[in-house]
């Protein structure tokens, strides 16, 4: 049986062979605290920091590394950026492609913090429409929070253009890249975003504990925690230089060395050529997955998003149909509501969700090949009342 890996939008996998090498050779050959020692493995450990935080830096566009804090995950970083941002009274304007990451938190706070909250929907290929979102804006709105990529359908947004609407109107943006970095290129500053959150261990190529927020210059967030931050420890106060400020305690050294590995192999092979791939085999699925009599395939076509496909069979549960494909035929993908609840009312999937395919860098043709055979062999199964497709 083939394995075919088409779950790189929950995390990549494999990642390549040099991250698993950094990520050895860091805990066995320099394994220090960054910043909190003077001999020599500890200083090493510390330009590891420096040293990556530039190249992420590089690689997201972002002119001043500072503004680049490491956090465990997207979640973590969102979370960072919403709670160090919002007052209450703030109106906040988001959209229904979300991720939990980002409805579960604002949710909490109306209750938490007093903030109002308008979730504008997409249409039923996840677009947003720029004109009714913007129509939500009241006096009180400080914060516009969407996604770079939909988890479930793909749908890329036009954050660029959102970015400068809201900056014209005095509103803050956050986009959520967690499905954008590392896939198509992003050029965080050039967006014009004043928070971008993302994870390391999806299409950066890291483990899982990585990410990151960027905000940007000028604009200060309340600190989410306080801590050793390995300078000014004579002082009580929490550090008001950045980074520091915002990332106390001992950092995830081994994770943030594999996730620069990921981002080395990225500069090296280049965003765009990954884009080009990912898009390739993303076509030639889809239009796979048309021929096939019972799919329903969800999102836009090939140019609009990431690659990520999501599709549903009526006659079986999406659950039932994600353990036969990864049981008989090696085909592991997630099946759904994909922690992202709200687009499923847009898209008809209320309840069973979708089957979710994605590629990576490493997906190959033969993988493709052998998700639409897959499907079409359980589809023909089921409408020829087979039970060779049951467990
Ligand atoms: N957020 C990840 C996903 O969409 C885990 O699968």
């Amino acid at each position: 049986m083939h394995d075919s890996y088409l779950d790189n939008a929950a995390t990549s996998f494999p990642k390549p062979e040099s991250v698993y090498a950094a990520m050895d050779g860091f805990i066995r050959k320099i394994g220090a605290s960054p910043a909190r020692g003077s001999y020599p493995r500890a200083q090493e450990s510390e330009r590891c920091l420096v040293r990556g935080r530039s190249k992420l830096a590089q690689l997201l566009g972002i002119a001043n590394p500072s503004r680049l804090i490491f956090t465990s995950n997207a979640t973590d970083a969102i979370n960072i950026a919403l709670k160090g941002f919002l007052q209450t009274g703030d109106h906040v304007i988001t959209t229904s492609a979300e991720h939990n990451a980002v409805l579960r938190p604002l949710w909490a706070m109306q209750t938490s913090r007093g903030i109002t909250l308008s979730i504008v929907p997409t249409n039923a290929l996840g677009e947003i429409n720029l004109d009714a979102l913007f129509q939500q804006v009241t006096p009180k709105t400080r914060l516009v929070c969407c996604t770079h990529a939909s988890n479930v359908l793909g749908t890329l947004q036009p954050v660029d253009e959102i970015a400068r609407r809201c900056r014209a109107l005095g509103i803050a943006c956050l986009v959520d890249g967690s499905q954008s970095v590392g896939v198509i290129p992003v050029d965080v500053e050039h967006l014009g975003v004043d928070f971008f959150a993302f994870t390391g261990h999806k299409s950066l190529l890291g483990p899982t504990g990585t990410g990151g927020l960027y905000v940007r210059d000028g604009i200060d967030i309340a600190t989410f925690r306080e801590g050793g931050s390995g300078s000014h420890s004579e002082d009580l106060n929490q550090p008001t230089v950045w980074p520091e400020r915002h990332e106390s305690g001992t950092p995830n050294m081994m994770g943030l060395v594999g996730l620069f590995a990921g981002v080395d192999f990225l500069l090296e092979k280049g965003v765009s050529t990954i884009q080009q791939h990912e898009r390739e085999l993303t076509h030639q699925l889809m239009e796979g997955f048309r021929r096939i009599p019972g799919i329903t395939l969800y999102g836009p076509d090939v140019e609009k998003k990431v690659g990520i496909t999501s599709i549903g069979f009526s006659a079986m549960s999406t659950a039932e149909m994600g353990q036969i494909l990864g049981k008989k035929f090696g085909i592991m993908i997630r099946t759904g509501i994909h922690c992202a609840p709200l687009i499923h009312q847009q898209i008809g999937t209320v309840g069973q969700g979708t089957l979710r395919f994605s590629v990576g860098y490493s997906t190959t043709q033969n993988d493709i090949t052998a998700a639409i055979q897959s499907v079409q062999d359980i589809a023909s199964a089921v409408y020829r009342r087979q039970p060779a497709v049951s467990l």
